[in-house]
């Protein structure tokens, strides 16, 4: 990893509560679910100042993709963008600033993303960190659109139980998707499209 990201890192990491970043462990991991599923085009709901976006964006390095990613926070959105730029990662990253159910309504992300895309399914890899009453929302959007092998990544299934049993009840049983239930940091829910 290059220094100057190595070192971004871990300056984020000292003030990781406060931005409710994920962890160095889960930042890792998906790096490398990306890397290993050579994802090129990315949607992150709920940026804050930019720590899983790094992470994303380090993996869209090697397979050539680009991430999108939306944040209500307009001071915690300039910080990601700064943060993204210290890293010189920031071509690789389009920052949308608005609530996520309300950008998801006009945002046209195909302008985003690579073009060989030949139906009406583009998006690789969702990684949904936000509102934790959105989550089948956000699904209900993601889902049409996720390639087949595409895959959907919640953070917060465990730590979040209470208000997230419903969407892992969904995931679980939805017969388009292998999902499992990981102990991992705050509790991450991966899913893979089957079908
Ligand atoms: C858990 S933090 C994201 C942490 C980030 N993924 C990381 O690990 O570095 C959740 C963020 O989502 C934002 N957020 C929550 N609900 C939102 C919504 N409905 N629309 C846009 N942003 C939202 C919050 O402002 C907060 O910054």
């Amino acid at each position: 990893m290059d220094d100057k990201i190595k070192q971004k890192l871990a300056e984020l990491q000292k003030t990781h509560n406060e931005f409710w970043n994920i962890s160095p462990e889960i930042g890792k991991f998906l790096n490398m679910l990306i890397k290993s599923g050579n994802y090129k085009n990315i949607l992150e709901l709920g940026t804050s100042n930019g720590y899983s976006a790094i992470w994303l964006a380090m993996a869209l390095q090697e397979t050539g993709g680009h991430l999108v990613t939306i944040e209500y926070s307009q001071d915690r959105q300039d910080m990601a963008r700064k943060n993204l730029e210290d890293c010189a990662l920031i071509d690789k990253v389009t920052l949308v600033q608005g609530k996520i159910l309300e950008i998801l309504k006009w945002l046209d992300l195909k302008l985003f993303y690579t073009s060989d895309n030949t139906d009406d399914t583009y998006i690789d890899f969702a990684f949904i960190d936000a509102s934790k009453l959105e989550y089948i929302e956000y699904f209900n959007f993601i889902h049409p659109k996720l390639k087949k092998n595409g895959m959907i990544v919640a953070d917060n299934v465990i730590s979040h139980e209470n208000k997230l049993w419903s969407y892992v009840d969904l995931m679980m049983a939805h017969e388009d998707y292998q999902t499992v239930k990981l102990n991992l940091g705050a509790g991450l829910l991966v899913s893979l499209k089957i079908k």
